[in-house]
């Protein structure tokens, strides 16, 4: 419509800019008054008295240090968001979420994000991660997807199959490491049976490849679709993940697993080098350090079903009296980090020093995706919320997340400890020993 005081016509248009910074970004561009809103895109972590980019100099580490955490690991789609534009009338002033408006020296902004994504897309390792927008379950389980494969430090990319041109969607997915598809309409129109058409014959042999259920109602068999992801001898990097209803939390939760196992296999090499990379003193310093073997347990309802996880923890230690409270430090990637957010519960099962092996033998087994990790294993229903507590455990304590502190590779959780009792007062606590610093 037209304002009528500045009596400007107002015509939005709306690029999908996808993974700036969310799957499901939008910008917005007014035709009347040549401004794109770009929401995070070309931001900056703080706004200052300055409205407009006037001086430069003055925003420009803190523009590239942005770019660094927010946009980086979406390199390519800041490439494909930049080729949209390139499509609009000129643009007068970049509106963003937060940060300076730009407009001043628009041309000297852009081209940074192009350098520095070129710069970044070529020769990295990704996990292309295929979804039909608005079809089935697509949005969300892919997000879970590609959510998990991030957790392990692995780049990723969406590819929206029904609005990738054939070029581009040839270029990603014939350039990617892994390539994740989900199942597709038996009948689809035709544009979609071309990009299908152009998917499949982008696959190269060497990717690892996996598949998840759209439920779209009417989707070609997933197994019809893993084996066409196989056809030129591709490696699987998970089970095709099978959604036989509508998707609950449990679901969500596997292919988020799912994508975690995937994006370890893309950064292993990097894994291995970390290890290695450790000098032989300090390591064997390190190695020093000690802690209790305890097993961390969560456990939530959600509206869509039930989500729960355990992991074997020593790195934990008690931080506060007054309120109790204590930190576990849990690696990026861990399977139960999703149910380990502030205002979570959870429980820390301490292990005995007599009776623990048993314990650290099932926890530390490789769980397929979303499996019970509670299954075969003897707990106490009810005796504290957050999470089972185990019937062979020593003691153990009820706790609240409050606040999480990002570290390297763990997040630091610190929790207060809200309830908590011990099976055996003349019993002691399991003691972890190392001899280096460089794993547990
Ligand atoms: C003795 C020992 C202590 C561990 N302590 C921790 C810990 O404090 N934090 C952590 O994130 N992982 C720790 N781990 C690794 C986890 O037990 C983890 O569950 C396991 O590697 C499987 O990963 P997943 O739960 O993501 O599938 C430890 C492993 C062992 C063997």
């Amino acid at each position: 419509g037209t304002n009528p005081t500045s009596g400007v016509a107002h015509r939005f248009e709306f690029l999908s800019a996808p993974n700036l910074h969310w799957p499901d970004t939008i910008f917005s561009f007014d035709h009347g008054t040549g401004i794109l809103y770009t929401c995070d895109a070309f931001g900056l972590h703080y706004c200052s008295r300055e409205l407009f980019d006037t001086d430069p100099g003055a925003i420009a580490p803190d523009f590239r240090f942005y770019y660094d955490c927010l946009m980086g690991p979406n390199a390519r789609s800041v490439l494909q968001a930049l080729k949209r534009m390139d499509g609009l009338p000129e643009i007068s002033t970049v509106a963003v979420g937060h940060g300076p408006l730009l407009r001043h020296h628009l041309g000297l902004w852009l081209d940074d994000y192009r350098t520095w994504s070129s710069e970044r897309s070529t020769g990295e390792n990704y996990a292309a991660v295929c979804y039909l927008s608005q079809y089935g379950f697509c949005d969300r389980l892919s997000q879970a997807i590609a959510r998990g494969i991030g957790k392990a430090g692995a780049a990723v990319q969406l590819v929206d199959l029904r609005a990738t041109d054939a070029q581009e969607l040839s270029a990603l997915i014939g350039e990617a490491s892994a390539v994740v598809v989900p199942t597709w309409p038996a009948r689809p129109d035709a544009e979609l049976q071309a990009s299908i058409g152009t998917l499949l014959a982008a696959l190269k042999p060497k990717q690892w490849v996996g598949s998840y259920d759209a439920f779209g109602g009417d989707d070609e068999p997933i197994d019809a679709v893993a084996s066409q992801l196989r056809s030129l001898g591709q490696k699987t990097a998970f089970e095709p993940l099978r959604v036989h209803q509508v998707p609950g939390g449990n679901d969500y939760q596997r292919c988020e697993e799912a994508g975690t196992d995937l994006g370890q296999l893309l950064t292993k090499e990097k894994t291995i080098a970390a290890m290695k990379s450790l000098d032989a003193d300090l390591d064997k310093a390190l190695g020093r350090l000690s802690g209790g073997l305890y097993v961390v347990t969560a456990r939530q309802e959600t509206p869509e079903g039930t989500r729960s996880s355990a992991m074997v923890a020593s790195w934990v230690s008690q931080a506060s009296f007054e309120p109790p409270g204590l930190t576990v430090a849990v690696a990026k990637d861990r399977a139960i980090e999703a149910l380990l957010q502030v205002d979570d519960r959870f429980v820390l099962n301490i292990l005995r020093e007599d009776n623990h092996q048993e314990l650290l033998r099932h926890f530390l087994k490789r769980f397929p995706p979303g499996a019970d990790r509670f299954a075969g294993v003897s707990t106490l229903e009810g005796a504290a919320t957050g999470g089972p507590v185990l019937g062979d455990a020593l003691a153990y304590l009820g706790c609240r997340v409050v606040q999480r502190l990002e570290g390297p590779d763990h997040w630091i959780i610190y929790a207060e400890v809200e309830q908590g009792n011990v099976a055996d007062t003349q019993a002691s606590t399991a003691v972890h020993h190392r001899k280096v610093g460089n794993h547990y």
